[in-house]
């Protein structure tokens, strides 16, 4: 099978598309012939050896695929060859086909295509998982996201609207706070032209927000702390500006607020039940067309390197989604 590989940490340039065996099936797992992969911004730190976790090399990266079940190993029960799937992998999804633990594998509904499916995952568990479950985001708050035109924001956006917040989404120039508009935003900052504290002021009457979902960190994450209401949950989701935030500990006393991480790829093993109940509730807000999830480009499988490089550029928006060709 043709796979995009990684043989040494660095940039996309080095990635290559290779002819190799394909992966085999162990108990419990699936084997997928791939028909979509979503890009991540971690598939770029994986690569250049800065995730959490580091593979062996040769791997393929790749976190999240869409396509159909070809096998299943011993043990495995309600999934069967030639059902629609979509994949949650530690990685090996640039590929043909790719082998997933059982319980990272959900059916997806007859209406999802899949380059939709393949973008699913892990950008809309983790704002779910984030707002829901860890925040607690409740009908009436209002709800600060930044990185808001980028994956895992843009779905935030959409999650935070759906659970019945007032949504404030930031992202750098009108082209992006625009991407935040369309899918729900009622407020929004273009961190190019205006501060994020003075704005949040303007919008809340001084008040602050109830939550913040931060992918981001470095400056925007300080300007947040120091613009959060009472009682207040920061949500650290992620450091895509590359600078990872310290927090007074005095300002979360001062204001009885919350700082809680989420590592969302860690619940698929703590709390699987968790996820697969938050994906039936999104795959149902799907259904229901409260979700209207954004796959701005596609690539060929021999184009990987120039998504991963769209994506460090800051130019992407919404999901960006490799197509594989001979599925
Ligand atoms: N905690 C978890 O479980 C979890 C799960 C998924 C993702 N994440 C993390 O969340 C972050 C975003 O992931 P993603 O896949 O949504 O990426 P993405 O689509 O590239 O979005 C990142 C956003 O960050 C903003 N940004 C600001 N400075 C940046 C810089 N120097 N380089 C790149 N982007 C910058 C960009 O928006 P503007 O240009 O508009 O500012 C961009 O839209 C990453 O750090 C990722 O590792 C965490």
């Amino acid at each position: 099978m043709r796979a995009v590989i990684c043989q040494g940490w660095g940039g996309p340039e080095f990635l290559k598309l290779l002819d190799v065996p394909p992966p085999a099936v162990g108990p419990g797992q699936v084997r997928l012939a791939v028909a979509a992969a979503g890009v991540n911004f971690a598939d770029t730190l994986m690569i250049a050896g800065k995730y959490q976790e580091k593979p062996p090399f040769p791997f393929s990266p790749g976190l999240e695929v869409a396509g159909t079940v070809l096998e299943i190993g011993p043990g495995v029960t309600g999934l069967v060859p030639g059902q629609r799937v979509a994949a949650v992998l530690d990685h090996g999804g640039f590929a043909e086909q790719a082998v997933a633990r059982v319980e990272d594998v959900f059916p997806i509904p007859d209406s999802m295509d899949f380059s939709i499916a393949a973008s699913f995952p892990i950008a809309y568990g983790t704002s779910h998982i984030a707002l829901w479950e860890r925040a607690r985001l409740q009908a009436g708050e209002i709800l600060l996201v930044h990185g808001a035109a980028g994956g895992v924001g843009l779905t935030a956006v959409e999650i935070g609207k759906a659970l019945g917040a007032t949504v404030i989404a930031s992202a750098a120039g009108p082209d992006r706070v625009a991407v935040a508009a369309d899918h729900g935003a009622d407020h929004l900052i273009d961190t190019k032209s205006q501060d994020i504290r003075e704005r949040v002021r303007e919008l809340t009457g001084g008040r602050g927000v109830d939550v913040v979902y931060d992918p981001v960190g470095g400056e925007g994450f300080d300007k947040s702390l120091r613009s959060i209401a009472w009682g207040a949950r920061l949500l650290v989701i992620g450091f895509a500006g590359g600078t990872t935030p310290q927090i007074p500990a005095n300002l979360l006393l001062v204001k009885n607020c919350a700082a809680i991480g989420l590592y969302w790829g860690s619940y698929r093993r703590h709390a699987p039940q968790l996820v697969a109940e938050s994906f039936r509730a999104l795959f149902a807000w799907c259904e229901e067309g409260k979700l209207k999830p954004l796959v701005s480009q596609q690539f060929p499988l021999d184009q990987a390197a120039a998504a991963l490089t769209l994506l460090a550029n800051r130019r992407a928006t919404g999901k960006l989604v490799l197509t594989i060709a001979s599925s």
